[in-house]
């Protein structure tokens, strides 16, 4: 099929792409964490259109994207905790799962009785949502298993002639995908997926409610993770990743014995580029600039097809630090070595 690509989209290529999910199409569209890919999310057809586009297993359910947390009530069955969150954080970085009431197809959510919910800040993402009238399911933009897209291009890269349209926003505020909580009967909260609403910021909305971040969890062999995209290898490079701990310089060392091996590359500190050669690609601000960039790096590492190992930083495991620690490990399908 072919793909309409709106660059820079003005107010009236919002509106064709909103008449292209009312009538059940797939639109790619920017968000403030990263670009999703969307549909009607009251239209099992058009849910299973996402499916077929990124190459995604059905049991893995979709988010789906709403204009204010107010109309929550339309599609799930909310409470006060839901309310607390949404005063704070909605629009923003904040998916929170809930009973589903009758409305939402089981294609939307891979069969389960609870459905995840987000309302994005992104401009556009909040536009679409509202002329088109529906919610929007749209899990990210990426061909299954690959990192979620953070600019135009990556989707253009992955799915150019596979969806109706691509609305180009420019880069991602965040660059990772969003936080994930469920509120459990227990009246406790579970993180299911770290992201730019940090556990520090819950902690601190919540003082009296118990936070249980369960998003680190190995997924075990035969048994059914939490969130079920956990069981799939993500955001999976070509090379192998290790994440290196311990003291910095004497990872820096590490680091510079294999900067000579053509097939080794580095994630690392801007400050260290130039000790590390031309494989080092790098992020610059500290933590925010590595969720910022870090979907981008594991997109041009694989673009450099001599490179068969990468050894990153291990980032400090504070604020979003957590969230970006988070995809690296899945990155590194669990590679973890202390330096010492
Ligand atoms: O920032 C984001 O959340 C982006 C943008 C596009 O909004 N979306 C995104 O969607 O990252 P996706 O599909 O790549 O990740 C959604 C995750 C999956 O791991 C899925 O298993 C989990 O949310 N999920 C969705 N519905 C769920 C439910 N009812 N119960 C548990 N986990 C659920
Ligand atoms: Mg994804």
């Amino acid at each position: 099929m072919e793909t309409k690509i709106f660059k820079d989209p003005c107010e009236q290529d919002i509106m064709i792409a909103a008449d292209i999910i009312k009538s059940g199409g797939t639109v790619a569209f920017p968000t403030e964490t990263v670009y999703g890919l969307g549909a009607d999310a009251l239209d099992a057809s058009a849910a299973k259109k996402i499916y077929a586009a990124k190459g995604r297993p059905s049991d893995n359910p979709l988010i789906i994207h709403l204009a204010s947390p107010d109309d929550v009530s339309k599609y799930c069955e909310k409470n006060e905790l839901f309310d607390i969150l949404a005063s704070a954080f909605m629009p923003g970085p904040l998916t929170v799962i809930l009973p589903k009431k009758e409305i939402i197809p089981y294609e939307v959510t891979g069969g389960l009785e609870s459905v995840a919910v987000r309302v994005p800040s992104d401009r556009i993402a909040n536009k679409l949502i509202k002329y088109s009238g529906v919610p929007i399911a749209a899990p990210s933009a990426n061909l299954s298993g690959k990192p979620s897209p953070t600019c135009p291009e990556h989707v253009i890269a992955d799915l150019n002639g596979r969806i109706d349209a691509i609305l180009c926003g420019g880069r991602c505020m965040i660059g990772l995908e969003s936080t994930i909580v469920r509120p459990e009967s227990d009246g406790s909260l579970s993180v299911l997926r770290p992201g730019g609403i940090t556990i520090e910021m819950l902690g601190a909305l919540l003082p009296d409610t118990e936070i249980n971040d369960i998003s680190f969890s190995k997924p075990e062999e035969g048994k059914a993770p939490p969130a079920p995209g956990m069981k799939y290898r993500h955001y999976a490079p070509n090379a192998k990743v290790t994440i290196l701990s311990g003291e910095r310089e004497k990872v820096l060392s590490f680091m510079k014995e294999k900067k000579n091996d053509t097939d080794v590359g580095f994630i690392c500190k801007k400050e260290w580029s130039g000790l590390l050669g031309e494989n080092a690609l790098t992020y610059s601000d500290g933590m925010n600039g590595m969720a910022h960039e870090l979907f981008a790096i594991l997109r041009r590492f694989d673009e450099m097809k001599q490179i068969k190992y990468i050894y990153a930083n291990m980032p400090e495991e504070i604020g979003i630090g957590r969230a970006v620690f988070n995809r690296l490990i899945k990155a590194a399908g669990f590679d973890l070595r202390e330096i010492d």
